[in-house]
């Protein structure tokens, strides 16, 4: 079986297009998204409306659970003070522009999806199923890998949040960041479509980079009132 993740979509539906023609071109029998819909870009709605008619199922981010309940914060972490200060004014205008219907869909989100192929299982979570907002970087410690895999029942582990794709074989556990559609924070702009094919012998794992109308995409957060920073950071990928 082949199927196709696309993690941390963020409001950017120029990516998600594309996203969504590469998966079908490499022939995914299913597409599976991560959460994170809303933010930094200014099509919540449209990604949520794409994602309902193309049936693409997913789990539920940090982003979407707060603004789905119209929380004070995003959950996000910031590194410095600017990128707080323009991170909560991406918070803000999520919030006042997603619809109602939007703001239902995000928050009726499960926080996992789990399912068996060729004897492996396989979850779906955001950034843990517990913590939806715990960044889970290549470089942490094995020791850390071990204990989220202790806490996890399932042999083939796929998450985002980081916006930054890894594939870790750990014993017999695979971890799988799925990297970003929307927004990569790993130098390259292009969208980030993570294939990932079980066999009965083995689970081949391919990040896939596709090209989408990066500029369209920046002009039209500027456009739109958000920060033009979003802009800025969405053509240099990070
Ligand atoms: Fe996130």
């Amino acid at each position: 079986m082949k199927f196709a993740i696309f993690g941390d979509i963020h409001g950017n539906i120029e990516a998600l297009k594309a996203a969504y023609n590469a998966a079908l071109s490499a022939k995914a029998e299913k597409i599976y998204h991560l959460g994170d819909l809303g933010g930094y870009s200014p099509f919540v709605n449209e990604v949520v409306d794409f994602l309902i008619e193309h049936t693409i199922e997913g789990v539920q981010g940090n982003y979407d659970e707060t603004v789905a309940h119209d929380r004070e914060h995003c959950g996000c972490k910031a590194e410095d003070p600017l990128q707080e200060e323009m991170a909560n004014q991406s918070f803000a205008w999520t919030k006042d522009h997603a619809s109602a219907k939007t703001k239902e869909f995000l928050g009726k989100l499960p926080v996992e999806i789990t399912f068996i192929v060729h004897g492996r299982k396989v979850a779906l979570f955001h950034a843990t199923p517990r913590k939806n907002n715990l960044y889970w970087y290549e470089d942490r410690p094995e020791k850390f890998f071990q204990e989220m895999a202790g806490k996890i029942d399932a042999d083939v582990l796929i998450y985002g949040h980081t916006h930054r794709p890894y594939r870790k074989d750990l014993e017999s556990k695979i971890f799988i960041n799925a990297g970003s559609v929307g927004k990569p924070k790993d130098g390259d702009p292009r969208a980030c479509v993570t294939l990932i094919e079980i066999t009965p012998d083995n689970v081949n794992v391919e990040f896939l980079r596709v090209p989408y109308d990066v500029e369209k995409a920046a002009e039209a957060i500027v456009s739109s009132g958000l920060p033009e920073y979003f802009a800025e950071r969405l053509k240099e990928g990070r």
